[in-house]
């Protein structure tokens, strides 16, 4: 019997009636759990093939050739949070075991405990034996260690072992976010894959496609606002994306920069205009001021300013020691140190540079 499955965002999409009809043909529908309204959109928007996942095509499509080709080797996928790993390795079961795909895979993640036991005992378990489930072509089964950089290193030395004695009926699949943790051994049995943060252009369509989908009010701006502060991480541009929709109707740079408490890149302007121009006492006035009134936190402050010294044009000598000194507030002010005293210690270093800055123009 043929079966197939609706993904929710189908049903979502108002494709209830599709479910219907493949029912009313015979077909197999598998259901899985509506959307709802409150559904965060990062799961809603997850993408449920490969060829929904936005960048990253050379790896996608070598992952979908292996797949295909039933040659699927042991995977390690790395790279930073929110760039489609764990999306990708789900959209690859769900094409390899289709319907069967949750008797198929054995997914371990970061919230459960991944220690030496679990790799002797459910890991062990899994792998040993062979499955027998209707209307999967592939035999492989999927062993899935999502945030594997957290498993204690003794797992990881006990799972090289494993990986060997099972390969003929079990794939692994590792993913983490610093691949320096996973021990030499297991990365040298597994294929890797590195996701580097999303481009500016993949962020951007995959962007439109949603704000298509929830037919939202977004201006170029506000667009190009949400691109900046993701920073490439898919995951974190559609849930500022969310909150400044739940926030603001219109959704524009100011309402992106305010839902999120990021300064606005006019009042970084000012602040290094002041911190270029005024004298110590006025600038700390000024800035001070700001913060109250907008509840701007120094370390952003300090962030974005440090973005600024690296437009604006000066002696390398006086640029390098500048930087040096953002370096070393930002490092205190992550260590809990006073707001106050490091706005000094930010001022002082602007007024240090434009003394440097006189001395070389005489
Ligand atoms: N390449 C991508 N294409 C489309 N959507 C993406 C992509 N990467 C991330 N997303 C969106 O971000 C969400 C999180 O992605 P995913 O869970 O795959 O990230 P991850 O790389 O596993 O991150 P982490 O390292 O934090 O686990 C997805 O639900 C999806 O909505
Ligand atoms: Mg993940």
């Amino acid at each position: 019997m043929a079966e197939e499955i609706i993904s929710p965002m189908e049903i979502d999409g108002g494709a209830s009636d599709e479910a219907m009809k493949a029912a009313s043909k015979g077909k197999n529908v598998v259901v899985m759990a509506p959307f709802t309204k409150s559904t965060p959109w990062v799961e809603k928007y997850r993408p449920q093939s490969l060829a929904d996942v936005a960048a990253h095509r050379d790896i996608v499509d070598t992952i979908d050739r292996l797949t295909s080709e039933n040659k699927l080797p042991h995977l390690l996928l790395y790279g930073p949070p929110g760039t489609g790993k764990t999306s990708t390795i789900l959209a690859v079961a769900r094409k390899i075991y289709g319907p069967q795909y949750h008797n198929m895979i054995l997914e371990l993640n970061a919230s459960d405990d991944r220690g030496i036991d679990v790799v002797r005992q459910q890991i062990q378990d899994f792998a040993s034996t062979q499955s027998f489930s209707f209307g999967v072509k592939a035999s492989v089964k999927l062993v899935l260690l999502d945030e594997a950089d957290a498993m204690t290193k003794d797992a990881q030395f006990a799972l090289r072992r494993v990986i060997e004695k099972y390969t003929k009926n079990t794939r692994f699949a590792l993913i983490c976010n610093h691949v320096n943790k996973i021990i030499p051994a297991l990365q040298s049995r597994c294929t890797r894959f590195r996701f580097a943060p999303l481009d500016a252009t993949h962020v951007t369509e995959r962007l439109k496609h949603v704000i298509e989908s929830e037919r939202l009010d977004v201006d170029e701006n506000g667009l190009k606002a949400l691109v900046r502060l993701s920073n490439g991480d898919m995951r974190k541009a559609l849930n500022i994306l969310q909150s400044t929709h739940m926030a603001s109707p219109h959704i524009t740079e100011e309402a992106v920069y305010l839902c999120t408490g990021n300064p606005m890149p006019k009042d970084i302007e000012q602040i290094s205009f002041w911190l270029l121009n005024e004298v110590y006492v006025t600038c700390y006035k000024h800035i001070t001021d700001m913060k109250m009134r907008k509840g701007l936190a120094l370390v952003d402050i300090v962030r974005e300013v440090t973005m600024f010294i690296f437009k604006i044009k000066m002696p390398s000598d006086v640029r390098v020691h500048l930087i040096n000194d953002m370096a070393d507030i930002e490092y205190r002010l992550t260590f809990g140190c006073s707001d106050k005293l490091q706005l000094g210690a930010l001022i002082a270093s602007f007024t240090k540079a434009r003394s440097a800055l006189v001395a070389c123009v005489k």
